[in-house]
């Protein structure tokens, strides 16, 4: 294991609740996830991304943290993660685990006390409103507004779902707090942190109102929050193997995001102008340049994600008509979907991502080729987003359905469609062709952190080569495109990408070029 392993690392994010149920209960859990572990193994990642396995009462699916110190029991115990994560250091996978800074839930103990005792408030942020309205004009970003009122008449602010109290960063014992829960996972053997909100702890102390058209919202990247990475940062270097951190940041300016990944702060933040950019070959051939420019000055590697559990899933997004980017303020659930063309190009896509340089990130189901599951029925509908905007948002749920690992299905939280028999984990590891065995081979073959030259093969294509002769080829347009001169085809997207010389529409090749 050497020292940078996360600059070119493979990491799987696990939304334990859907991975893999250990005991039967209908509910993922740790047990679920150590027993496939030599699965994970074998599909060759180098680090698994646990979304939050803290004691939560689940009213934002473990991201409203009651004890930071533990392990929710319906996920296992504080013994079972320690097993977990030397199992998985046996096999040679690091363990990254989510941290969430900027809110608590009201079930944490510091809120009880303030909602019980108006001196032990100072930790969140409490105000008085105007009049009977919220102190300012803030909306919660699941919808309506992001303050809340207690019963003494006071409002608490919010930034997410009313059962999470945003953390008041200007206490020293909220630092302290943090400071220490990094510590007691670090101690135990978590190899990195993945930052919830990372750029939102800091709020403008004076809590304007937003108004109309706001340049810079008062409660995201604010400069300070730097500050906080900085100190971190020292925690991580204190051990003497490499600890990391990785930053959820969506900020619409590069340059901005690059600051997060100076070489005293995080190790690197996810790429979100890339997942949401939609299929068409001069926006991703923009977004893949300015993400490697923005990266270069501060010496980070970039990230790549095509999907997790905040977005639709792109199979889905890429098969649709019409617009295939992503966007929180409009999910497009019910745009007709053709799923055929959407993983052909999602396999194309596994392609296009695993050659670009840095580090890559692989949603649990991606590589089963899962789609959005987007006709749940309203009742079963967890995502406090549904609630909030009454509807109006369907939420997240349909990319949160457990993993097929083998039909027949039993109950499980969210109901597996029916149809996804055909896709279980099983049934692919018997067909060569699945996109299983395409993300293994992918994930076996793929190039490490160097730089990205690009091969202009015209507007439709993207062409780059990488180190020893490694060359990606993904054809957007709708015809058939010539290949470059190559040695060997390393892997296809899929069945009938290659023909002869050609590449079809919709499908990428990594190649061999002729050694000079
Ligand atoms: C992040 C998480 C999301 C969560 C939110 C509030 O965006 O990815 O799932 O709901 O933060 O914690
Ligand atoms: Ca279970």
């Amino acid at each position: 294991m050497t020292d940078d392993w996360w600059r070119g690392a493979a990491i799987y994010q696990v939304y334990p609740r859907s991975f893999a149920d250990g005991n039967g209960d209908g509910i993922g859990d740790l047990a679920g996830v150590r027993a496939r572990l030599p699965y994970l193994a074998e599909l060759g990642i180098d680090a698994i991304w646990f979304s939050p396995w803290y004691p939560s009462p689940m009213a934002d699916g473990g991201y409203d943290v009651a004890d930071y110190r533990d392990i929710d029991p319906a996920f296992g115990t504080l013994a079972d993660a320690e097993a977990l994560i030397t199992e998985a250091h046996a096999l040679g996978i690091r363990i990254i685990i989510d941290i969430v800074p900027n809110h608590c839930s009201d079930q944490h103990p510091w809120f009880a006390e303030a909602l019980r005792s108006p001196s032990a408030r100072k930790r969140f942020w409490f105000r008085e409103g105007r009049g009977e309205l919220p102190p300012n004009d803030w909306q919660s970003r699941f919808g309506g507004p992001a303050w809340t009122r207690v019963p003494d008449g006071s409002w608490y602010l919010h930034l997410y779902a009313s059962e999470q109290p945003d953390l008041n960063w200007t206490e020293p014992e909220v630092h302290e707090e943090f400071e220490d829960v990094l510590r007691f996972w670090f101690d135990r053997g978590v190899d990195g942190f993945r930052i919830d909100v990372a750029d939102g702890l800091v709020k403008d102390p004076e809590l304007p109102d937003v108004g109309g058209a706001a340049e810079r919202l008062p409660y995201s990247d604010m400069d300070g929050v730097h500050e906080i990475y900085r100190a971190w940062r020292k925690i991580a270097d204190s051990y003497p193997d490499k600890r990391i951190f990785v930053g959820e940041m969506w900020l619409p300016d590069p340059e901005r995001f690059a600051l997060y990944l100076r070489s005293d702060e995080l190790h690197s933040g996810f790429n979100f102008d890339f997942l949401a950019c939609p299929w068409e070959p001069d926006r991703l051939r923009a977004v893949i340049q300015s993400t490697v420019d923005a990266h270069a000055p501060v010496g980070a590697p970039a990230t790549w994600v095509l999907s997790n559990h905040d977005v639709t899933r792109h199979v889905t997004r890429y098969g649709r008509s019409g617009d295939t980017g992503f966007d929180f303020a409009d999910r497009r659930h019910g745009t007709p979907v053709d799923r055929e063309l959407g993983t052909r190009r999602a396999r194309a896509a596994a392609l296009l991502t695993m050659a670009l340089p840095g580090g890559v990130y692989v949603y649990q189901g991606e590589e089963l080729g899962l789609w959005e599951i987007e006709d749940l029925p309203d009742e079963l509908r967890q995502d406090p987003v549904f609630a909030r905007t009454k509807g109006s948002d369907p939420g997240r749920d349909g990319c949160r359905i457990p993993i097929p690992w083998s039909a027949p299905f039993g109950e499980s939280w969210l109901p597996m469609p029916a149809e996804w028999a055909g896709y279980t984990a099983e049934v692919q590891e018997s067909r060569p062709d699945s996109m299983l065995h395409l993300y293994r081979k992918a994930l076996a073959l793929r190039p490490g952190d160097g730089a990205m030259e690009w091969i202009d093969l015209g507007p439709d294509v993207l062409a780059f080569r990488r180190e020893d002769g490694f060359c990606c080829v993904v054809n957007l347009g709708c015809t058939p495109i010539s290949l470059p001169e190559h040695e060997s085809v390393l892997l296809a997207s899929g069945p009938g990408a290659v023909e002869g010389e050609e590449l079809a529409p919709d499908a990428a090749v990594w190649l061999r070029e002729a050694s000079a």
